[in-house]
């Protein structure tokens, strides 16, 4: 469905030349919904705005839906949905006009308009809200509205830019579910954006990692995590000797971190699979016989991956 090889995006203001893109290489198929995830100004946008062929690449190419973005920008656009970031629209419009102006944009019949408008305002969550102006709807309610918008002409490709940014974590979650929703009923494939690191976690199957204009990862979060991070073990054993805790281990494991514990000692290791390697770490402990007093394992996050790979917490980033 995508296809993009040396994509670049360099900009020049004043004296200044900023590469908010700088030659990715990425693949979407049918029906995948791959989030892009990065701090801001990682080129985010600007990659999202020339794959839907808004702006065009300083370099490299990309073919969207079948149509090369820079050769044939209309059959591209014909082709999919864009929700920019931020919200457009007109603010004093009802909701139904602005839908039905959206399928008028789009050449649709006024009984297909129709008729899409209510069906999205019901799969929507919006029902009940069409006389409503744009400006009263909840941020939660301006968002699927931005969907709904995107969906009138039932495109094969969704792009979303940031559409949960600034919603509550109640919110973006119930927005996820409308996206996935969607997708699955319009067989569509998507592109979002965001900056939140748990959400793409837990939300998305493919997660494309972009800092400084660069692709540093794309895999499932799964996998990023087992590539790119340690899940750790901490415990606490009855005994205070440390050389003895060592000694019992499993080679595997990295080294341990011992510090005193009461009368005991607190152990902290990193290990790929923590969940699988606790039972373990307990039993060779009690046959070094060792008594384990209490036990976790915290698996690893797209945090702690993306610190790995940039040295930088994105959470921090995005708190800043
Ligand atoms: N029109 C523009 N002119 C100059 N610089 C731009 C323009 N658009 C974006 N940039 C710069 O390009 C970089 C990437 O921006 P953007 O793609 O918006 O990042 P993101 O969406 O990931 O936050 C930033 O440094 C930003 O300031
Ligand atoms: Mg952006």
């Amino acid at each position: 469905m995508i296809r993009a090889r040396g994509l670049t995006k360099t900009f020049s203001r004043r004296k200044e030349t900023v590469e908010a893109v700088k030659g990715i290489d990425v693949d979407v198929a049918e029906g995948e919904l791959v989030a892009f995830l990065g701090p801001n100004g990682a080129g985010k946008s600007t990659t999202l705005r020339m794959l839907t062929s808004l702006l065009e690449p300083t370099a490299g190419e990309a073919t969207v839906a079948g149509y090369d973005v820079v050769a044939h920008p209309a059959q591209v656009r014909a082709r999919l949905g864009f929700i920019g970031q931020g919200n457009g629209g007109g603010f004093s419009y009802k909701v139904v006009d602005e839908l039905h102006n959206q399928g008028r944009f789009y050449g649709l019949a006024p009984e297909v308009y129709k008729e899409r408008a209510a069906d999205l305002m019901a799969a929507l969550e919006l029902g009940g809200l069409e006389k409503r102006s744009v400006q009263s709807l909840s941020g939660g309610q301006r968002r699927r509205l931005d969907v709904a918008l995107g969906l009138m002409n039932h495109p094969p490709l969704l792009f979303l830019d940031e559409p949960t940014t600034g919603l509550d974590p109640h919110s973006r979650a119930n927005l996820w579910g409308h996206i996935t929703a969607m997708r699955e009923r319009y067989g569509m494939t998507v592109v979002l954006t965001t900056h939140y690191l748990d959400e793409a976690d837990s939300m998305a199957e493919r997660v494309v990692v972009i800092d400084h204009g660069e692709i540093i990862a794309d895999a499932a979060p799964g996998v990023l995590k087992r590539r790119h991070a340690d899940d750790s073990l901490t415990l606490v054993v009855a005994t205070d000797d440390g050389a003895a805790v060592r000694a019992a281990l499993p080679d595997d494991l990295g080294d341990a971190e011992l510090t005193a514990h009461g009368t005991g000692l607190q152990v902290r290791v990193r290990t790929a699979q923590g969940a699988e390697e606790l039972p373990v770490v307990i039993e060779a402990l009690r046959v070094a016989g060792i008594t384990t007093t209490s036990a976790s394992a915290r698996q690893a996050s797209l945090d702690d991956v993306f610190l790995n790979l940039t040295g930088r917490s994105l959470r921090e980033e995005a708190a800043a």
